[in-house]
């Protein structure tokens, strides 16, 4: 019998000499993962491309390219190059262990984690308005992806102080970002129902814009409780939120006023109130939120705090370029 022949896949694995193993897909892009030939490192890496080519999604795809291409940290999936395939543009990039939409999903996170999780993202936050992002406007599980750093790193489960740090968590999918910025009251797309924020769905209502800091606090309450802030189940809202409700329901919830009777630290509970305040004026600063999460890390656990601000440190003063540090301390 035949075997069917993937033409998409067999022209992937010409361009970039290797072999296309599997295949991801998110609202308007397509990843390949592709593992490189025999003896070669790294042994995999993921290609970024359009999943259905129209001119506005080629645009659009140009445009989260330009802006890709200028951000390289280490809080940041940052490409590697991109090549034309018949006019398409593929953007070929590290490949990740996995996202945190499929980690939430398969593992239970404990009270360090949720606070190291949501600072190693607020870090990658930061780090985008370093670059003159200052909104990435489609914060949610399954664009952030996660490094496994024992698969890098040898024996390197021996020298952590706990399982937490061997995930380092990158924030990716600019294809939404600055868009407000860039495009006024028009450009306040973008968002996925349960992250959304009220500026998101009112346009016009408010003349603040902060939906990164909202989606933060619903991530950050997710991890903490296993819910929604709205009382749905993590894994309901992360496997099919539109079984829950329509546009109209999570509307209505993230313009809703919340009190998270389920926290029991007040300072925790006071800042995930005003992260997710309806009115985004009242949301606190990523600098705030920095400052108090690290304060509550080191109250519950002093080593990892510690150790977090030793691998920021490290991370910080890492040149992607040359894959050197470039700071001594
Ligand atoms: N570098 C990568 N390594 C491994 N998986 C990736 C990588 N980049 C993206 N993915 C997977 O592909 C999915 C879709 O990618 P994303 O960039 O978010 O596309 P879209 O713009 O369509 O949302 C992600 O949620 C993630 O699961
Ligand atoms: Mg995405």
């Amino acid at each position: 019998m035949e075997s069917k022949i993937n033409l998409e896949h067999l022209l992937i694995d010409i361009h970039f000499k290797g072999k296309v193993i599997d295949e991801k897909f998110g609202n308007s892009g397509k990843v390949y993962i592709v593992e490189n030939e025999p003896h070669t490192i790294p042994e995999k890496y993921a290609i970024k491309t359009i999943k259905n080519v129209t001119e506005e999604n080629f645009n659009h795809f140009h445009q989260e390219m330009s802006k890709w291409f200028h951000s390289k940290n280490s809080y940041l999936v940052t490409p590697h190059y991109a090549k034309y395939i018949n006019g398409v543009p593929h953007i070929c990039m590290p490949f990740l262990d996995g996202d945190l939409k499929n980690f939430m999903l398969n593992n239970s996170i404990n009270e360090i984690t949720a606070l190291v999780f949501s600072l190693q993202i607020t870090k990658g936050l930061l780090n985008l308005k370093k670059y003159k992002i200052h909104h990435h406007q489609d914060l949610n599980p399954p664009n952030i992806l996660i490094l496994d750093l024992s698969k890098k790193l040898h024996d390197f489960d021996r020298h952590i102080p706990n399982e937490t740090f061997k995930y380092w968590l990158k924030v990716s999918d600019l294809g939404n970002a600055n868009l407000k910025f860039e495009f006024g009251e028009g450009g306040r797309q973008g968002g996925k129902h349960p992250y959304k924020s009220p500026e998101q769905y009112r346009k016009y209502k408010y003349t603040d814009f902060e939906p990164d800091i909202f989606a933060l606090g619903v991530m950050l309450y997710m991890f903490m409780t296993n819910e929604h802030p709205s009382g749905n189940l993590a894994s309901k809202v992360l496997e099919d939120y539109e079984k829950i409700g329509d546009g109209s329901y999570w509307k209505d919830w993230a313009c809703s006023d919340k009190n998270y009777t389920k926290i029991k630290n007040t300072a925790l509970k006071k800042l995930l109130e005003s992260m997710t305040s309806e009115n985004p004026g009242e949301r606190p600063s990523l600098v705030f939120i920095y400052k108090t999460l690290i304060n509550q890390l080191t109250i519950l656990s002093s080593c990892s705090a510690d150790y977090l601000l030793f691998l920021f440190d490290y991370f910080d003063n890492y040149d992607l370029q040359t894959e050197r540090k470039i700071k001594t301390f």
